[in-house]
């Protein structure tokens, strides 16, 4: 057997600390650990004498060096590999449609080869419903949730990934063939369970949230995961990046769901027209949704075109 190199001993290391610190945290945040307490301390053992042999490697935040589940004082700052962006707003029939010539016109300009337009020249859209929480990145790498971010700055988040893995929607591990995976979602909380929290919050003699959205976003930013678990948090996904097999933006969101993602499942829209009647169905059902929305999203279907298409600044020219 050769020796290990450095940077291998680095990764074994690396690697060590991170699955320690997740059964730290299943055992002392969420109270369910998942191995017995014998192979926690060989795990522990491991790490231990790895790290005594390279001192290079110390590190304070080692789980050998904390206690517990350390809380963190504040929320470390990530950069977002691709930018969190924003959506212009279209407030009319007439907006939506003039949105609908540019795209299709700058689809036409750019030589977009792939069968978007029906024969009678509609695009393929998608239209989804708008989810009033707060957005955040979820990163996966072979399979394991390893990172969750705020949308903060839309360039640089904050690391919120322990106070996500407490929301039950939210997959930590996927099939180990899913390599680098990036889901983006609102997490947010339904109207009843909003209701149910404040009159918990109004027995305590706690402060009122005055939305879901408030209440949501108030319960995500927590410094200690545990109050977060107590929160009704639930979370919808409404973009990925890294399936190379999605071609369209609802077939991506199937394979989400396939993957155990509640997703915003997005409709097929062909033009405007089909966009409206979307539009009108999902007003007439807005009382009935179980969450608060503040619109819809209609996006270009195809992924490739939304490419094409790219960005204005901070607005994507494919959705509205
Ligand atoms: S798409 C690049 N889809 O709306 C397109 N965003 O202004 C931007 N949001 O804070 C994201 N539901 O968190 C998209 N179905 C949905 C959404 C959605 C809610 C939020 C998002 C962001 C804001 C965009």
């Amino acid at each position: 057997m050769s020796e290990k190199t450095t940077a291998e001993v680095k990764r074994e290391i690396e690697r060590l600390r991170r699955e320690i610190t997740e059964h730290n945290f299943r055992y002392h945040i969420l109270a369910q650990p998942i191995i017995a307490d014998a192979e926690y301390d060989r795990l522990f053992r491991c790490l231990q004498e790895l790290e005594t042999a390279h001192p290079e490697c110390f590190s304070a935040q080692s789980p050998t060096q904390t206690v517990g589940f350390p809380l963190q004082t504040d929320f470390q700052p990530v950069p977002h590999p691709l930018p969190m962006l924003s959506l212009a707003n279209a407030f009319s029939l007439a907006d939506l449609a003039e949105w609908d010539n540019r795209v299709r016109k700058l689809l036409v300009k750019s030589g977009s080869a792939d069968p978007i337009f029906d024969p009678a020249g509609h695009l393929a859209y998608a239209a989804e419903v708008k989810v009033d929480g707060l957005a955040v990145a979820l990163h996966y790498e072979d399979g394991a949730l390893i990172c969750g971010l705020t949308r903060g700055d839309g360039l640089v988040g904050e690391d919120i990934t322990f106070n996500l893995r407490t929301i039950k929607d939210i997959p930590w591990q996927l099939p180990p063939y899913v390599d680098q995976l990036e889901v983006r979602g609102e997490v947010y909380m339904t109207k009843s369970d909003f209701a149910a929290l404040n009159e918990q919050q109004l027995r305590r003699g706690e402060k009122l949230f005055a939305n879901p959205r408030n209440a949501a976003a108030g319960s995500v930013r927590q410094i200690d995961p545990k109050v977060t678990r107590e929160r009704p948090l639930r979370f919808l996904a409404y973009a990925v990046f890294g399936l190379a097999d999605a071609t369209t933006h609802a077939h991506a969101l199937e394979r989400l769901e396939q993957l155990g993602f509640p997703t915003t499942r997005p409709q097929r829209a062909m033009g405007v027209k089909a966009i409206q009647e979307n539009y009108e169905r999902v007003l007439a059902e807005r009382e009935q949704l179980p969450f608060e929305i503040d619109g819809l999203v209609v996006k270009v279907n195809n992924l490739l075109d939304q490419e094409r298409l790219g960005a204005v600044g901070r607005e994507p020219r494919w959705a509205v």
